[in-house]
């Protein structure tokens, strides 16, 4: 799968791509990841300025129209997979585990990261792409939100994870749309807090069923919101 990340801050990305799991799917060829710094397409030679007043008055800057759509063209070009272009708003559906399964399907975005008060009307007239917020909360910039977006979605490519059961059963995920069971490892006590007996009993029928349960508990406690209606 493939990313062309639009930007205005590039570096915010460097740290984040040289760590960890995604660091390793880039190295195994399952991700490929390309920043494109905005300021690039300016049409300003000399200062690479990128944004404007708005029109009608108001405050800060725009992000004009010009100089993304010609970055999103050339970038479009730059591999034969056809992106889909997904921008980074706080006006966008909300992110979920479900739009993430379906967006790890597509094998190329183009991510365009919003700064300032937005972008130019006509960059969404134009390229009319998939609008999408990570959370009711307005952050300083899409960046911070296309990294979460990234994130959640290499980890559902096949070979991304150690254990391809690990993503399945995930809080929100495909097999559990319910929050996670509770989880412990080594030492079996720990300042008088004792692992369940039933998670070392060996009995594997036991465990699921506790599991289950518990997930329930959970669930119920603290986003009952995420249970089906009972009838
Ligand atoms: N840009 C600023 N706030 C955002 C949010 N909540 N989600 C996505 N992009 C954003």
């Amino acid at each position: 799968m493939r990313f062309d990340i639009v930007t205005l801050f590039p570096e915010i990305f460097s740290g984040y791509l040289t760590q960890s799991l995604l660091n390793k799917a880039i190295q195994a060829s399952l991700v490929e990841i390309v920043i494109h710094d905005l300021r690039q397409w300016s049409i300003d030679q000399r200062n690479h300025k990128i944004d404007d007043r708005p029109f009608g008055g108001g405050p800060g800057m725009l992000i004009c129209v010009e100089p993304v759509i010609r970055c999103v063209e050339e970038v479009q070009a730059m591999s034969p997979d056809q992106a889909l272009v997904v921008l980074l708003t706080p006006q966008g559906e909300r992110l979920s585990q479900p739009m993430v399964e379906q967006l790890s399907t597509n094998p190329r975005y183009i991510i365009l990261c919003g700064r300032y008060e937005g972008f130019d009307q006509r960059v969404l007239d134009i390229l009319k792409p998939i609008e999408l917020s990570i959370g009711d909360y307005v952050l300083n910039g899409g960046e911070v939100a296309a990294m979460v977006l990234v994130d959640a979605t290499i980890r559902l490519i096949p070979g991304v994870l150690g254990d391809e059961q690990s993503s399945v059963d995930d809080s929100f995920s495909r097999g559990n749309r319910i929050l996670e069971f509770p989880q412990y490892t080594r030492p079996r006590e720990f300042r008088g807090l004792s692992v369940p007996d039933v998670l070392l009993s060996g009995n594997h029928e036991a465990i699921a069923s506790w599991r289950a349960q518990e997930s329930l508990k959970r669930t119920t406690e603290r986003r009952a919101d995420l249970l089906p209606p009972s009838s």
